[in-house]
């Protein structure tokens, strides 16, 4: 089977009704990233960070996949597919796709203050049991944090990304504005020659030349693609 790596940012689940970060309208226009995003912030006013990420969490449970989801989720049944998401919803995996790789971490999860990436404190939230208090403890005693890399943190899956694209045959970007690095910079990996196509219905600015842009939305865009590029390479 032939190989396919899938980069997917905010936009992918736009079409679900989650906001995307940056532009008119983003998360980072209501809620200032240095308070709710960063090491610091969490420091300075735990409550509002545990309260911001719990909020979103319950905003998960009335979200569905949309078709752009679906689609590349039945990739699977033609092709080896890996997707990398910048994404923490677990909308990939609801629509189907087996084999994904959450470089930004998982909204549903929490895990350690002290050791964020210690997967031995790492816990998956119940539907019924989506919030997370100040006095909550980890298996390590320390306070339970959202299970979220956030800005100036390590992207410890970054490197399961990079090994990904190993005899990969066609790489995807959906719905990323690639501003935010190591995750962007997963693109400079890819080997000269490989095909790669970009879904997004804005700009965005990349760093090779040799990229197929498709200026639609993350649905529509997948059709697209399926009908007039993968078709060729299965
Ligand atoms: P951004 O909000 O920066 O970019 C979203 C992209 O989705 C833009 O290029 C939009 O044009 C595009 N878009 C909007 N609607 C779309 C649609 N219907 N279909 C397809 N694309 C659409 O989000 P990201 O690039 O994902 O990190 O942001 C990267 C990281 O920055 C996030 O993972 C998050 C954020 O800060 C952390 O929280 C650590």
């Amino acid at each position: 089977m032939k190989k396919i790596v899938i980069l997917t940012g905010a936009g992918m689940s736009a079409e679900s009704g989650i906001s995307t970060f940056r532009g008119g309208g983003g998360l980072w226009d209501e809620y200032p990233v240095e308070q709710v995003a960063t090491p610091e912030g969490y420091r300075a006013n735990p409550e509002l960070v545990l309260g911001f990420y719990n909020k979103r969490r319950r905003q998960l449970l009335d979200v569905v996949p949309n078709r752009g989801h679906e689609l590349v989720a039945q990739l699977e049944k033609d092709f080896e597919v890996t997707v990398v998401t910048q994404n923490v919803d677990n909308l990939h995996e609801r629509a189907g796709s087996t084999n994904v790789i959450h470089l930004h971490g998982e909204l549903m999860k929490v895990c350690s203050s002290l050791e964020p990436n210690n997967m031995e404190y790492v816990e998956t939230l119940s539907p019924d049991n989506l919030d997370v208090r100040l006095g909550d403890l980890a298996a390590d005693g320390s306070q339970k944090r959202p299970f979220i890399v956030w800005f100036g943190e390590s992207v410890p899956l970054m490197e399961d990304a990079i090994s990904s694209l190993r005899g990969v045959d066609a790489f995807v970007i959906i719905g990323t504005s690639l501003n935010v690095y190591p995750a962007a910079g997963l693109l400079n990996y890819v080997p000269a020659g490989v095909p790669v196509y970009l879904i997004d219905p804005n700009e965005v600015s990349v760093s090779r030349r040799d990229v197929t842009v498709i200026r639609k939305g993350a649905s529509e865009g997948m059709q697209q693609l399926i009908d007039d590029y993968l078709f060729l390479l299965k």
